[in-house]
C-alpha cells in the first residue's frame, strides 16, 4: 500500500454502464484498491446537469454501484458512495466557481460538445461542470484520478484550480492531482463509427456493448459492427488508417492480455468475420458475468443502499476535516 497516494474517481448514473466505462475506467478502479486507498463515487449531482427522471436517477444510482461491485470494487478496501450525500462537494464546488475563471470554462470542449447548437439553453450545472470534479477530487485531497481519456481535459481543469488556490490563499493545502489513463485503450470508440467515442447518449444500441448484454446481444452487436471491406491489414501502420478495425482490434487485444502486435499476427489478413467471432468470444467470456452480477445485486436494492450508506460515513469523515481547513483559508468564520 502506497501510503501518500489517494485515488478518487467518479461515474456519472445516467443509465447503462459500458464497455467503455469498463475498459477505460472500471478495470483500472478495481487494479489500483490493492496497491492503494481508492475512493469511488456515484456522481449523482453532475448526473443532474442534464434533466434526470428522479425515479431513474434512484434506479441509476444503485445500478451504478451495482456496476462497481460486479466488476470487482470491494466495499470493505474501497469507499463507495454516492456524490449528493457528502455536503461537502457541493460547498467546494461553490468555492471553486470563485477560482476557476470564465476563459478556463470556455475551453472545455466536452461542454461545446454536449450544448451543440443549443449553448444557451444548456444548464449553468453543465457549464461548470468541471469545477464540481475539481471539488471531488480535491474534497479529499486525491493525488491520482484514474479516468479514461475524454476527461483528461477536465483534469487538466483540476490541476489548474489546485493550483491557483494554493497560489491566491498562499497556503500549500491541494496536491495537483495526475490523471491515470490506460495506455492500451484509454477511448472505446463506437462500434458504429470509430471516430466516435463509446458513450451512453448515443442514440444507437449497436454502438455499445453494455455490461448487461447478454451473449446474443454482444453477438449481434458484433456481427453488425462496422469493420471495412479489406482483409485485415498485417501492419500498425495500415490499421491505424482504418478506425473501426483498430477499435475492434484494440478491444480484442485488451480484453485477450494480448499485445496490438501478438493480435496483428494472429488476425492479419483474415476475413474480419474471424476477428469478430474472436471478439464475441471473449466479449461474452468477460462481460456476461458482470451482467449477471448487475442483475443480481439489483435484487437487493437494501444491500446496494446500506453499501453506499457505510462509504459516505467514510467519506464524510474524511471532507469534514478537509473543507475546515479550506473554509479557514478562504476566511468564513
Ligand atoms: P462518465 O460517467 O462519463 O464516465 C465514467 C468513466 O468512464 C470513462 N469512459 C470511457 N473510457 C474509455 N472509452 C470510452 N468510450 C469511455 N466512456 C466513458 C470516463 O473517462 C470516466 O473515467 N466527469 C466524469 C465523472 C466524474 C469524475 C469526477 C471522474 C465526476 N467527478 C472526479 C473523475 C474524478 C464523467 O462524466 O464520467
Amino acid at each position: 500500500m502506497d501510503k501518500n497516494k489517494l485515488v478518487f474517481s467518479g461515474v456519472q448514473p445516467t443509465g447503462n454502464l459500458h464497455l467503455g466505462n469498463y475498459l477505460g475506467a472500471l478495470k483500472n478502479f478495481v487494479a489500483l484498491q490493492d496497491q492503494t486507498k481508492c475512493i469511488y463515487c456515484v456522481v449523482d449531482l453532475h448526473a443532474i446537469t442534464v434533466f434526470q427522471d428522479p425515479k431513474d436517477l434512484k434506479n441509476n444510482i444503485l445500478e451504478t454501484t451495482a456496476g462497481f461491485l460486479a466488476t470487482g470494487l470491494d466495499n470493505k478496501k474501497s469507499i463507495i458512495f454516492n456524490q449528493s450525500a457528502v455536503s461537502g462537494h457541493a460547498e467546494l464546488a461553490w468555492i471553486f466557481n470563485c477560482v476557476a475563471r470564465v476563459g478556463w470554462l470556455n475551453r472545455m470542449t466536452q461542454f461545446k460538445e454536449k450544448a451543440g447548437k443549443e449553448k444557451e439553453k444548456a444548464s449553468v450545472g453543465l457549464y461548470i461542470y468541471p469545477n464540481l470534479m475539481a471539488a471531488d477530487i480535491l474534497l479529499y485531497k486525491a493525488t491520482h484520478v484514474p479516468v479514461g481519456a475524454d476527461q483528461k481535459q477536465h483534469l487538466e481543469l483540476c490541476r489548474d484550480i489546485a493550483q491557483k488556490f494554493n497560489n491566491d490563499f498562499k497556503k500549500n493545502i491541494f496536491p495537483i492531482p495526475e490523471p491515470l489513463i490506460q495506455k492500451n485503450i484509454s477511448r472505446v470508440m463506437s462500434l458504429r463509427d470509430g471516430t466516435k467515442k463509446m458513450s451512453k447518449s448515443d442514440e444507437s444500441d449497436y454502438s455499445r456493448i453494455d455490461l448487461k448484454d447478454t451473449a446474443d446481444d454482444i453477438i449481434k452487436k458484433i456481427k453488425k459492427a462496422k469493420s471495412d471491406t479489406s482483409s485485415i491489414p498485417d501492419n500498425l501502420k495500415d490499421l491505424e488508417k482504418k478506425p473501426e478495425a483498430l477499435n475492434l482490434i484494440n478491444i480484442y487485444s485488451d480484453l485477450s492480455e494480448m499485445s496490438l502486435e501478438q493480435v496483428l499476427n494472429e488476425v492479419r489478413g483474415k476475413d474480419y468475420s474471424y476477428l469478430k467471432n474472436k471478439l464475441s468470444e471473449v466479449l461474452i467470456e468477460v462481460i456476461c458475468p458482470v451482467g449477471k452480477k448487475i442483475k443480481n445485486l439489483l435484487e437487493d436494492k437494501s444491500y446496494l443502499e446500506k453499501v453506499l450508506r457505510e462509504g459516505t460515513e467514510k467519506a464524510r469523515n474524511l471532507a469534514v476535516h478537509n473543507i475546515k481547513e479550506v473554509r479557514n483559508a478562504v476566511g468564513f468564520i
